[in-house]
């Protein structure tokens, strides 16, 4: 790959930053398309975060992402905020605008995205959300604006799904969504559950965990999503499938969160099928490291 004094420049922000595959993935795709683009790290300590955004701006910056633990702690510095980042309260990109940059979430976006393609579909779903921190909220947004029937939403501390639950019936102005601690998982009416593990439950290196333990949970949940992708089959969704439904990891949503970015930086330019797999093929070989 050829860098020259006219490419254009993104980075992603975070503390630390050296684990990312973001790097990785964006000069992947940039080598695939031919594209003039460079993508860098950008280590960034809590007392420079508003110098960071301030500095990437004037540095001429096209754009960054942003992870943790600053996807809610940029948003005061930014000049525009997307109505679904506004919703969710947390922006994972950001697309360089006069004077400043515009924030946008595209944690949502690459779930559905990752779900569609897997051919689960939300609208009309029942649907169960595991968990209420902020990758809960990303999704909770997702079911609601793609039209799930009811989104319940279990948690271990019941108040803050609670709190999820409100803030996204007043988002959507209707009554869809309501809130159950996790240990009262019995009390679940019968259905065919679509479910969204949000937790870090099950992650690595505790792999053997899953947020419910209990195999007779598992029986009424038909498909599944977990968003974590390491490893590549949680706990999670083994016992999803060994009570006979579907279930998909966490490796695509990362990937098309990450080419959702891609495109907005670059507008006009798409990661085709193709290039998509040849990212999954690298991402995997990457988490076996
Ligand atoms: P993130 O932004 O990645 O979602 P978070 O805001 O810290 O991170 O949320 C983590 C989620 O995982 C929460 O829903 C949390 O439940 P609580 O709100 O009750 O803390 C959930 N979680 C973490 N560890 C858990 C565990 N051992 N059992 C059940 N839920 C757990």
């Amino acid at each position: 790959m050829i860098i020259s004094g006219k490419a254009k420049v993104c980075g992603i922000m975070a503390y630390p930053v050296e684990h990312s595959f973001s790097p990785l993935m964006h000069n992947f795709y940039a080598r695939e398309l031919g594209l003039d683009f460079a993508y860098v790290p950008f280590k960034v300590p809590e007392d420079q975060v508003e110098a960071a955004i301030k500095g990437a701006y004037a540095l001429n910056l096209a754009g960054m992402n942003i992870t943790v633990p600053y996807k809610q702690r940029v948003i005061p510095y930014l000049k525009d905020l997307d109505p679904a980042a506004r919703a969710i309260g947390a922006v994972n990109t950001l697309v360089r605008v006069e004077g400043g940059f515009k924030g946008h979430n595209t944690d949502g976006p690459g779930l559905w995205r990752a779900m569609k393609e897997a051919g689960l579909e939300i609208k009309g779903r029942d649907c169960l959300l595991i968990g209420a921190g902020g990758a809960a909220k990303a999704a909770a947004y997702v079911l609601g604006s793609q039209e799930a029937a009811s989104v319940t939403i279990l948690n271990r501390n019941e108040s803050r799904a609670r709190e999820l639950a409100l803030e996204m019936n007043r988002c959507f102005g209707k009554d869809f969504m309501t809130a159950m601690a996790l240990e009262d998982y019995k009390s679940l009416p019968d259905r065919q559950w679509l479910a969204v593990q949000t937790t870090s439950v099950g992650m690595h290196p505790h792999t053997g965990r899953a947020p419910v333990e209990d195999k007779a949970f598992y029986r009424g949940i038909s498909c599944a999503v977990d968003i974590v992708y390491t490893p590549a089959r949680t706990r999670f969704m083994a016992m999803v499938e060994e009570a006979g439904g579907r279930a998909i990891g966490g490796l695509d949503m990362l990937i098309y969160q990450g080419i959702q970015a891609f495109e907005l930086w670059n507008p006009g330019c798409l990661v085709l099928p193709e290039v998509v797999e040849k990212a999954r093929r690298l991402m995997r070989k990457e988490l076996e490291k």
